[in-house]
């Protein structure tokens, strides 16, 4: 296994896991995770169905929580986080899904301003009422997805690609200083992929955005990521650059040829 990161300062580090484990029954969906993901980088998270990236995600967002080990960003014990303070978290560490979960009916700008409720001071606010303020960042994160022109159209009327840009401009709205993404590209077809990734790539690189992305595609962790990290059953097995991803270290990724081959 490769650490060329193992060297750096974990006290900068925005996001520590220490020892984290999760188990449901007597099932360890992961097992004694410590990784550190600085501010600005973007991760690809490697591995087969059911080794526990989805699970390592939910865990960051708070979705779930350890049964073991601690999540720390910054000076903050991410893993204690209640109320107000724990909202502010799940604002600034906004989740994308392999379903974008827009609703259908409703046109692209109503869509991404619905992530502006987690801005909201205390009763959500009703869709119109949004502020100006409200509807300039909305068009802004829009711009920078390449979508502003399909603003007024209804979320339905768009591709599969189109409709994920709008799902990470919602996400985008809510100002996240991380972007967890599960799997974004995994119902897309080739062309739609690296136009979801290329937006993703925009964001980390244009808004110093972190973003961690559950990919099954290895050839698209290479070209849109620096770091990979790897699960195999819970356990990490490889966190270094891309471009140690050799046959041998995917190997130990995905064990079977079979599986392999699916990565490729
Ligand atoms: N809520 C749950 N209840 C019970 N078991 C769960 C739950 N969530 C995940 N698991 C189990 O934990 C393990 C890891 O699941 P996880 O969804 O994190 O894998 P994954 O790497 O995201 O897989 P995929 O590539 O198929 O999405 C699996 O064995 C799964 O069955
Ligand atoms: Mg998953």
């Amino acid at each position: 296994m490769s650490h060329p990161l193992s060297s750096m300062n974990t006290a900068d580090a925005t996001l520590n896991l220490r020892g984290v484990s999760r188990s449901f029954g007597n099932a360890k969906a992961l097992d004694g995770i410590t990784l550190s993901v600085r501010d600005g980088e973007m991760v690809a998270v490697l591995g087969r169905s059911g080794a526990g990236k989805s699970t390592l995600l939910n865990l960051i967002n708070r979705l779930i929580d350890p049964t073991e080990g601690e999540i720390w960003c910054g000076e903050r014990n991410v893993s204690q986080l209640r109320g107000r303070a724990l909202l502010d978290w799940r604002r600034e560490s906004a989740m994308i899904f392999q379903r974008f979960n827009l609703v259908s009916r409703l046109n692209v700008i109503t869509n991404v301003l619905t992530g502006r409720l987690a801005h909201a001071p205390r009763l959500p606010k009703l869709i119109g009422r949004f502020t100006d303020h409200d509807r300039d960042v909305a068009i802004d994160a829009l711009e920078a997805l390449g979508m502003a022109e399909f603003a007024l159209r209804r979320a339905d009327e768009l591709s599969g690609g189109q409709q994920q840009r709008v799902a990470i401009a919602r996400a985008l709205v809510q100002q996240p200083r991380i972007i967890l993404a599960d799997e974004p590209v995994a119902s897309l077809d080739p062309v739609n992929s690296r136009a979801v990734m290329e937006a993703l790539r925009h964001i980390n690189q244009h808004r110093g955005i972190t973003v961690l992305c559950n990919l099954h595609s290895v050839p698209l962790a290479r070209e849109y990521c620096e770091r990979a990290v790897a699960l195999a059953k819970g356990k990490l097995v490889y966190d270094g650059p891309v471009s140690g991803l050799d046959d041998a270290t995917l190997a130990v990724i995905y064990g079977s040829t079979d599986a392999l081959a699916e990565a490729h």
